[in-house]
């Protein structure tokens, strides 16, 4: 079973990427065959500002958190460029109207962003990322199944016109992942400005988890957990026994929520304790990062560049 997922440079990292998106992935690993890539064309569609440190950042952040190059293959978009000339090869199979229907380009210029071609024809290149390595699935987040069934889209014309050349993948949506509210209660996003990186500082990290926002009850009272914020967080670092202390804790009364708090950020702290210091090491050591990410690019080349020849030459590119 071959799994294949794209993940765009964009930045620090929060605990709702963590959970929601990366833990699966990692935990993949080994069982299945993983393909994981740095998506650095993709991220150049939205400005991509700082892209060749938010490349290394993100290369040095996902193997801190797990990736491992040898149950993995772990590469950047940009070093298999055989992508690139199957994006153009597929471009002849997409009408127009696939694209004026993808729903992350009406949105985005709805919001004003002014289009340009790379943002409009980001899901052809996101087909070739995929169907250049035959992937039985592809995991994502819900915002991008409507990509992977571009691709399908893309794949069966091709193979309409050329054989049965292109594998047709299927997207996977983790359901039993749920959404991880940010320090606000609403989903946690970059773009709501209420997340708790995995990697800030300790005093930072503090300082985010003290504005969880809570309910107002005097601390000798019972306290209700359920739809408490940071006990909705806490729950994700918690063994089954942990939880339940937590939980006595709340109802039995007495100790506040800024205790709470505390307890969360010991417990986030002590948990990525060893990611950190794997990060540590490889921030200083950014060149053992690139001969990883070199050796990845390797191995994904061995398996585009025969099935770029394969495709040259139905589509008779190759003379
Ligand atoms: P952001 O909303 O911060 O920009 P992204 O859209 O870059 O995050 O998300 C990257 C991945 O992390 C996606 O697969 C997405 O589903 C997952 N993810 C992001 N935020 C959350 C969240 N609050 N809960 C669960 N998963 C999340
Ligand atoms: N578009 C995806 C995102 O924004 C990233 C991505 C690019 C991807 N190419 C991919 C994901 C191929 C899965 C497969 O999250």
């Amino acid at each position: 079973m071959r799994l294949l997922t794209g993940i765009q440079p964009s930045g620090d990292l929060h605990i709702g990427n963590y959970f929601g998106s990366i833990k699966q992935m990692l935990d993949a690993q080994g069982g299945s065959d993983t393909f994981a890539f740095i998506a650095n064309y993709h991220a150049q569609t939205s400005g991509g500002n700082d892209l060749a440190n938010l490349t290394m950042q993100a290369a040095t952040d996902f193997l801190a958190l797990g990736i491992d190059p040898e149950k993995s293959t772990f590469w950047v978009q940009s070093d298999v460029k055989e992508v690139l000339e199957l994006y153009w090869i597929l471009s002849s199979f997409t009408p127009m109207g696939l694209l004026e229907r993808a729903h992350s380009y009406k949105d985005k210029t709805a919001k004003g962003i002014a289009a340009n071609h790379s943002l409009f024809s980001y899901p052809v290149l996101m087909a070739a990322d995929i169907l250049l390595f035959s992937p039985d699935i592809v995991p994502v987040g819900k915002d991008q199944i409507q990509h992977v069934e571009i691709a399908r889209d893309i794949a069966i014309k091709f193979n309409n016109a050329y054989g049965d050349i292109l594998k047709l993948p299927e997207f996977k949506v983790e359901e039993s992942v749920q959404t991880v509210p940010g320090i606000d209660g609403q989903k946690m996003s970059k773009s709501y400005k209420n997340t708790i990186n995995i990697f800030g500082e300790e005093k930072q990290q503090l300082k985010t988890i003290k504005k969880i926002v809570t309910q107002q009850v005097a601390l000798e009272e019972p306290k209700e957990y359920e739809e408490c914020n940071v006990y909705n967080i806490a729950k994700l670092f918690l063994s089954d026994d942990e939880l339940i202390d937590l939980q006595d804790r709340y109802t039995r009364g007495g100790e506040g929520h800024g205790h709470f708090k505390l307890y969360l950020a010991d417990v986030m702290w002590e948990y990525f304790r060893p990611f950190r210091e794997k990060r540590a090491h490889y921030h200083q050591h950014q060149d053992e990062v690139r001969e990883i990410l070199n050796h990845g690019a390797l191995k994904a080349k061995n398996i585009a560049a025969p099935m770029m020849e394969k495709i040259q030459s139905v589509t008779g590119i190759k003379y």
